[in-house]
């Protein structure tokens, strides 16, 4: 539900993260909300919760994100997360093809179960690991252009994209790619935004 704070629209957004066991979901999740990275992160059990405000403009998202479980015993508890999610980003990692399977899999588990209105991002992580790199960044795009998926390499280590994956999702949302759905999405916006301003006047974001 859209609210205000300053005069300035607050949307709330449902984020859930997928991907299989160490593809670094939470990772890229603690880079995003603390800015910062640990080299022996733990696995999730379940999932966390963390939420985190973007500035886009003049109007503001404020993400709820859904940090779930790659471990395969946790999968039954993934449509909790998922379903009525406005955005979901499924990790890889790009060192790693059987992560890649397994992201392509929850991709058709979204296309079959999720919410048809989920702007759904495919996030090949770990990009600063390029000498064990087992996917290339060809295939992993030409894979997402054909299911209708945004596509970036990540690092959490080096922050590289992470902030922007965030950044892309909140303009798609906020270009009204997203419609109202009773369990919590996205409001209809017309107006498209034009860019974000981070904290140091650097063209990308606002994290609040
Ligand atoms: P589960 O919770 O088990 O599903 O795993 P996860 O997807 O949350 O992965 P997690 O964030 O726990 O990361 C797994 C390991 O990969 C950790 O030791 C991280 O430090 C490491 N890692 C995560 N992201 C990156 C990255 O971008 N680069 C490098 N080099 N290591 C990373
Ligand atoms: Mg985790």
């Amino acid at each position: 539900m859209a609210a205000t704070a300053g005069g300035n629209k607050i949307r709330n957004a449902k984020l859930v993260l997928l991907g299989d066991v160490g593809a670094g979901k939470s990772s890229l999740v603690l880079r995003f909300v603390k800015g910062q990275f640990v080299e022996f992160q733990e696995s999730t059990i379940g999932a966390a919760f963390f939420s985190q405000t973007l500035a886009v403009n003049d109007e503001t998202v404020k993400f709820e994100i859904w940090d779930t479980a790659g471990q395969e015993r946790y999968h039954s508890l993934a449509p909790m997360y998922y379903r009525g999610a406005a955005a979901a980003i499924v990790v890889y990692d790009i060192t790693n093809a059987a992560s890649f399977t397994r992201a392509k899999k929850w991709v058709q588990e979204l296309q079959a179960q999720g919410n048809s209105n989920t702007i759904v991002a495919l996030a090949g992580n770990k990009a600063d690991l390029l000498d064990t790199r087992q996917v290339s960044a060809d295939e992993a795009k030409a894979y997402a252009q054909e299911n209708g998926l945004f596509f970036m390499e990540t690092s959490a280590k080096t922050a590289t994209n992470v902030n922007d994956v965030f950044y892309e999702i909140a303009k798609k949302l906020l270009q009204g790619q997203q419609v109202q759905n009773p369990q919590g999405g996205m409001v209809l916006n017309q107006r498209p935004p034009e860019r974000m301003v981070r904290g140091g006047g650097e063209e990308c974001c606002r994290i609040l």
